[in-house]
């Protein structure tokens, strides 16, 4: 028996969410899953009920569950409110007093999607890399922070840190994932300019020696932007800091063709995660039955595989999802000319479908 907290957020959130709870309430039902839901608050949508982004109700449900499944956050609707009020402070604020350190975002491109991709088919076929991003520290939270008066002039700052057990922690994340798969560590930094950095070099270059049959190399973010849409198959784990994951995250992501295909995981020391997908809340295209639910559907999986320990209903998640794609249907972002464009609902009917005939 789990308990999961069911935080639909904003804009796309609802209706993507949605999808994941068919899958959810199928394998309830007939796979034995025993997942007990808790449905919350985050988010503009958490604004707009109670006056605040992240409610104490929220993060007390979050301490009685195993796990939060989450939408998105966000809207233009909430973009003129004093910044601790606006949606993205619910999530900065929930990921913080989680202590959900560790971000693992996985680019995987589906055989069947090679052709989504902007880049040549040579360069992303069977690309598979996972970036885990450091979440909780760094310059996203770092002291002092503001916008002051200065003589005749404002001027705004912020300040990266990362104290030494923080590197270490997501350090040790990083390697044990690579351990499990290709046993390549690359950590991106800008030592050649940033002291934080040097450390987190430093730091880094320990931790490896802990994993003697896992390889490290460093590279400089700049660099990385470039390789990685140069050769991004030379990769296999990076590790990197709050500000350059959540940059080369969505540069990772964008390779597969379709953010709207990759779930992710913010674990904390316990296990405990919150899975949800890469992509944002896309105000633009919410409550038009297009956007893709498969994101969510495999942050569902995920969170079986990370955190509720079954890995076999994870595997079949997986392979309702990739089954669907065979047939040929797609949501409108992942659609080339020769697929069935079918809308949010469906797709998430779909796989249901399609986990019933393979069960
Ligand atoms: C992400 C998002 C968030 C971040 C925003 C919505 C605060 O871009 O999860 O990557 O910057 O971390
Ligand atoms: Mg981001």
């Amino acid at each position: 028996m789990s308990k999961v907290l069911i935080l639909p957020g904003d804009g796309i959130g609802k209706e993507i969410v949605n999808q994941a709870l068919k899958v959810i309430n199928y394998l309830n039902q007939y796979q034995a899953l025993e997942m007990e839901l808790v449905h919350g608050l985050i988010g503009g949508s958490a604004y707009d009920k109670t006056g605040n982004p992240l409610p104490d109700k929220t993060i007390d449900d979050a301490k009685q569950c195993d796990s939060i499944l989450l939408g998105a956050v966000g809207g233009y609707k909430w973009e003129s409110l004093a910044r601790e009020l606006r949606p993205e402070k619910g999530l900065l604020g929930i990921r913080s007093q989680m202590d959900l350190f560790a971000n693992i975002r996985p680019a995987i491109l589906y055989s069947t999607l090679a052709d989504s991709s902007t880049l040549k088919k040579e360069i992303v076929a069977g690309l598979d890399i996972i970036i885990v991003r450091e979440l909780v520290a760094g310059i996203y939270f770092g002291k002092p922070r503001g916008i002051k008066q200065d003589n005749n002039q404002r001027y705004g700052f912020n300040t990266a840190t990362y104290s030494e057990s923080e590197i270490r922690r997501i350090g040790h994340s990083a390697f044990k994932i690579a351990r499990l798969r290709n046993k390549n560590v690359c950590s991106v930094d800008k030592a050649n300019v940033l002291e934080v950095c040097e450390l987190w070099r430093e730091v880094m270059t320990e931790v490896a020696k802990d994993y003697p049959d896992v390889k490290l190399s460093h590279m400089y973010v700049d660099n990385a932007a470039m390789q990685l849409v140069r050769q991004p198959k030379q990769f296999d784990v990076i590790v990197t800091s709050n500000l350059f994951g959540d940059i080369l995250s969505d540069c990772a992501a964008m390779l597969t063709g379709s953010i709207g295909m990759l779930p992710s995981a913010s674990i904390n020391e316990d296990g405990f995660g919150m899975y949800e997908p890469i992509h944002g809340a896309a105000p633009d295209i919410a409550g038009k039955d297009i956007a893709n639910p498969l994101a969510t559907i495999l942050s569902v999986a995920m969170m079986l595989r990370y955190s509720l320990n079954n890995s076999l209903l994870a595997d079949k998640i997986e392979k309702a999802v990739e089954d669907v794609l065979e047939q040929g249907y797609r949501t409108k972002d992942i659609a080339t000319s020769k697929d069935k464009i079918i809308g949010t609902n469906e797709m998430g009917d779909l796989v249901v479908e399609s986990l019933k005939s393979n069960q």
